[in-house]
Order: C-alpha cells, then sequence, then structure tokens
C-alpha cells in the first residue's frame, strides 16, 4: 500500500497560480465575506507601507473553524448550506443569501495580494460573541521545493474578544514561523532559508494601532467578522 503525499507547492499551484490578478483575489475575499453574512467589507491599501488591509463584518470563525476549515485546503462546509436556516444569531429579518463558495479553495487567493499575511477573525454564534483568532502565514514557505505540507507549521493564538494585537503579539507568531523556517531540512538551502527570514523581519504590522485610524469595522469591544492585514512586499 501506498499514500500520494502532498507537496508544499500544491497549496500555491491552487492558491496562488490559480488566481490571475489581484482584481480576482478581492473577488473570492468578497464571495466569502458575503457567505459569512457581512454587512461591510472595506479594502484599505497603503502604498507608501506595501500594506493591505481587508476586513468584513461577517459572522467570522471560531478556532475550531478556522482550523477546520480555513487551514483545511479542499473544505466542504458550504455544501448543502442553501438548504440550512439562516442562523438565529444574525438577528431578525435577515434574508438568506444564496451561498457563492463551493469549491473550497477561494480563501487561498489572499496568497496573490501579498505574500505575508496576519488572519484576524471573531465569531459570533448562537452562544455570543467569541475570542479573537490570530494567524499568521508566509505563503512564500509554500513555494519552496520538495517539502511536504504537513513541514509548515501555521502559528494560531487567541485574544480575549474585543482585543486587538500589538506588535508585540504578531513578533511572536512571525518568531514561531522564524523557527519552522530554521528547522527545515537540509535539502532547503540557507540562501533560501534567509530571504524568507529577511522577509518576516520586515513584516511589523500592528493591528490595534492600524484600527485606531481605519475605524469601522472593527474587531474591538463587540466587534465580529474577519480581517486581513497583509504585506505586498
Ligand atoms: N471572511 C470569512 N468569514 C467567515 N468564514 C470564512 C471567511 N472566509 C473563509 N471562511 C471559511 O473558510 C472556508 C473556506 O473558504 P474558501 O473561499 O476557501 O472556500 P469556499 O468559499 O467554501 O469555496 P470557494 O473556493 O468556491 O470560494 C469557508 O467555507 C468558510 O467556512
Ligand atoms: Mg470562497
Amino acid at each position: 500500500m501506498a499514500k500520494i503525499r502532498v507537496r508544499a507547492r500544491a497549496v500555491d499551484m491552487l492558491g496562488r497560480q490559480q488566481i490571475a490578478g489581484i482584481p480576482t483575489a478581492i473577488h473570492e475575499l468578497f464571495k466569502n465575506a458575503h457567505d459569512a453574512y457581512a454587512k461591510h467589507v472595506e479594502v484599505d491599501y497603503f502604498r507608501g507601507d506595501s500594506a493591505f488591509v481587508l476586513r468584513d463584518d461577517g459572522f467570522g470563525m471560531t478556532r475550531e473553524e478556522f482550523e477546520g476549515k480555513w487551514l483545511t485546503i479542499g473544505t466542504e462546509s458550504k455544501i448543502n448550506a442553501n438548504d440550512l436556516p439562516i442562523p438565529k444569531f444574525l438577528g431578525e429579518g435577515v434574508e438568506r443569501r444564496p451561498v457563492l463558495g463551493e469549491k473550497g479553495i477561494g480563501r487561498l487567493a489572499i496568497a496573490t495580494i501579498g505574500p505575508q499575511v496576519l488572519v484576524l477573525t471573531r465569531a459570533i454564534r448562537e452562544d455570543g460573541l467569541h475570542d479573537l483568532v490570530v494567524s499568521f502565514i508566509h505563503w512564500g514557505l509554500f513555494e519552496i521545493p520538495g517539502i511536504d505540507v504537513d513541514q509548515i507549521e501555521i502559528p494560531v493564538g487567541t485574544l480575549l474578544g474585543g482585543q486587538l494585537p500589538d506588535s508585540k503579539f504578531v513578533e511572536g507568531l512571525v518568531c514561531r514561523v522564524r523557527e519552522n523556517v530554521e528547522g527545515l531540512p537540509a535539502s532547503v538551502t540557507s540562501e533560501l532559508k534567509n530571504t524568507l527570514i529577511s522577509q518576516l523581519a520586515t513584516f511589523n504590522i500592528n493591528p490595534a494601532a492600524v484600527e485606531d485610524s481605519l475605524g469601522f469595522p472593527s474587531l474591538r469591544g463587540d466587534g465580529h467578522g474577519t480581517h486581513f492585514y497583509g504585506s505586498s512586499d
């Protein structure tokens, strides 16, 4: 007996390489915000800092959902979604939205916008608001030839609901990715490792400070939804 092994590059090919460009990528992310019953989606691009922020005020993801759906390729989470009752936590009078997602790979579009991304998501469910889930991904790791997808670790942290991560919190997640890069097998050249490590060192986004200047939709207080902070360098 044998098993199919999945190279890390497969994720890159399904995501970044399938997406025609930034407009298509934003379209995929807006589709996801629509499916999460968001009322607002905002995209901001800061040319000077090569940074982009995409924020929706949808129903977000719990930690289990983030790991089981967002970090799981080919999720079938939206199959039959059109036949299910509209979640009660959305409030009275919310009209059903036809679900746009079908394939389970659209979120990988985010890799097209920039190689490094911080994901913040906070869920609202029947039992109320959940804690904030924060994760950081360097998509460049998925371009490394010769490594399997399970050799790449994605750090995920949680913060008490209503709070936002500061630079120190973000630094902690980035540091774990750096350790992952350093620990990759010797078949990955030190030149490639050093390139990734120096890119990681440039990622210094502070969502708490950025949100102060951007305002709504916010994850502070009783805010919920999914926000992406990316660097397009
Ligand atoms: N903005 C978001 N808010 C809440 N959940 C989200 C968001 N983006 C993604 N998800 C969750 O992650 C899952 C994967 O999203 P993805 O776009 O990859 O697949 P899909 O929407 O099911 O199908 P498609 O590939 O056709 O877009 C979604 O089914 C949803 O559960
Ligand atoms: Mg989608």
